[in-house]
């Protein structure tokens, strides 16, 4: 199954509920909620409060990508405005097990991150701890950028090594993916699609999603090219 997550980075932060319920009824599974510290990346986004109170509006799964520094130190905040599922960046702390023993301490859905400049063997030490890995598909800290296609290699050679490791690890992909070159991601083996300025800029978010949605059934045979 394909989830979808729209990243609320791209909604009118004027209309916030709204927004949420906007995407909800045009068939969203997760919202992927981009926390920036301006000190991880360049920018500056939202953290607990903001969580805290949208998740009084609505029941749907609140996927929490922390780009900040030394997550560890807030990942109670986080879980207490109302995370359903955490991830922290590999390159954001020297103490990666110990961020994600915390989420998990908590019961929490844990995730483990990498920019486009790392490899995939740095996350792969964590991947028989967490529920997910997220391969950025653009540098981190801004949304609307074009997807850097050498990224979906990543993809490709993370979901060989969790099935040759009988692991069970969701795969996400985040940046710049579109109802376009959302089938590459898929083919490559991501099952979980984080979509924010193509399904929130969109009039028809419903269409969006269903095309995204449409594209596991529109796999590339990589083997014919
Ligand atoms: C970038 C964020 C992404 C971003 C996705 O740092 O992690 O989640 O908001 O937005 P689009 O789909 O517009 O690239
Ligand atoms: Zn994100």
């Amino acid at each position: 199954m394909i989830y979808i997550a729209p990243s609320l980075l791209a909604a009118d932060f004027g209309n916030l509920n709204e927004e949420i319920e906007r995407v909800r009824r045009a068939g969203a599974n997760y919202l992927h909620l981009d926390v920036m510290d301006g000190a991880f990346v360049p920018n500056i986004s939202f953290g607990p409060p903001v969580i805290e109170s949208i998740r009084k509006k609505t029941k749907l799964f609140f996927d929490v990508h922390l780009m900040i520094k030394n997550p560890q130190r807030y990942i109670e905040n986080f879980v207490r405005a109302g995370a359903d599922s955490i991830t922290i960046h590999v390159e954001s702390t020297s103490r990666v097990a110990d961020a994600i023993q915390k989420i998990k301490d908590y019961d929490m859905k844990c995730g483990i991150a990498l920019s486009p400049a790392t490899p995939v063997s740095a996350v792969l030490p964590y991947l028989s701890s967490v529920d997910m890995v997220l391969v950025m598909t653009v540098e981190p800290g801004f949304g609307g950028q074009e997807m850097i296609p050498e990224c979906i290699e990543k993809v490709r050679e993370l979901k060989k090594y969790i099935n040759d490791n009988g692991l069970s690890v969701d795969i996400e992909v985040d940046g710049g993916i579109n109802a376009e070159n959302a089938p590459l991601a898929i083919s490559a083996g991501a099952n979980v699609i984080v979509a924010g300025s193509a399904i929130f800029k969109s009039k028809t978010p419903s269409k969006v999603i269903k095309q995204i949605r449409e594209a596991e059934f529109k796999m590339i045979d990589y083997t014919e090219a």
